[in-house]
């Protein structure tokens, strides 16, 4: 797989034919910020301080090739283990970042959306994700999804938690579930499955990010670092997705 720059457009150049399908739907698990950090003796604050600069290119390339949908994974439930100077430096990170630009995400026509235990985040915090969902609710180019102390498997147990409640409550009767009502119970309610979920890095796990929406979504692993990752590997994980066969299960017609 492409690892630099040069590589990454050299394969998003030399793609052969493909359907030229876009993704309505990009997720992206952005990994590698303290490995970026670690490779230039820098702490690994100043990965995720370049981490972020990447985010505001993905959101201008994805807006370029009209994607409808981007879904970042920038906190996992998970990752609250981090010792206690990481946890206040990404908070940190993240206070600014929505204090900072989300009037300029409003002006690209940016949607912002939230998914995760945002309970667990400081009070302050939790205002300006509701303030930035409220600044851009009206915006149509880009449904910008960040998911914030999120894990797939609490989000499928929440939504099984409705179901048992609302079957003993009896306004659910549990042989009416299906798949979509299943689905519209879930923090995405409302947005497409993902097509193609990308993870930046090398590492080739799905870690507990939209097990349920990724059910048919292509994968692609590149080799690149996020702090690294911009528009020419948001092209070439795109031509990646258009070579991709899409079946659902069903066989070749
Ligand atoms: C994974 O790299 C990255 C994170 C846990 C944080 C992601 C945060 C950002 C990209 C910046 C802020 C984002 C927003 C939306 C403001 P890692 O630390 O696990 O890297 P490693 O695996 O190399 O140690």
């Amino acid at each position: 797989m492409a690892t630099g720059q040069g590589a990454a457009r050299d394969l998003a150049e030399t793609v052969p034919g493909g359907s030229g399908a876009v993704p309505a739907h990009v997720a992206i698990i952005m990994d590698g910020n303290g490995r970026w950090a670690a490779a230039r003796g820098l702490p690994r604050i100043a990965g995720h301080r370049t981490g972020a600069q990447a985010v505001r290119r993905t959101v201008e390339a994805a807006i370029e090739h009209r994607v409808a949908w981007l879904t970042l994974y920038a906190f996992s439930s998970e990752n609250w283990r981090r010792p206690p100077s990481e946890i206040v430096d990404l908070t940190g990170l993240l206070r600014h970042y929505l204090r900072s630009e989300v009037a300029e995400l409003s002006k690209q026509g940016v949607r912002m959306h939230f998914i995760g235990d945002r309970g667990r985040f400081d009070g302050d915090i939790q205002t300006e994700m509701a303030r930035a969902e409220r600044l851009t609710a009206a915006n149509t180019r880009l449904n910008l999804v960040i998911a914030l102390s999120y894990g797939a498997r609490a989000e499928i147990v929440e939504a099984a938690r409705r179901v048992a409640l609302a079957a003993v409550a009896g306004t659910l009767d549990p042989a009416t579930l299906t798949e979509d009502s299943f689905s519209a119970l879930l923090a995405t309610a409302g947005s497409p499955d993902p097509d193609l979920i990308v993870r930046t890095s090398g590492e080739q796990r799905l870690s507990n990010f939209l097990l349920w929406q990724g059910a048919y979504a292509e994968l692609v692993f590149l080799e690149v670092l996020w702090p690294d990752f911009g528009p020419v590997h948001f092209a070439a994980a795109l031509a990646e997705y258009s070579r991709r066969e899409r079946r659902f299960g069903a066989r070749p017609g």
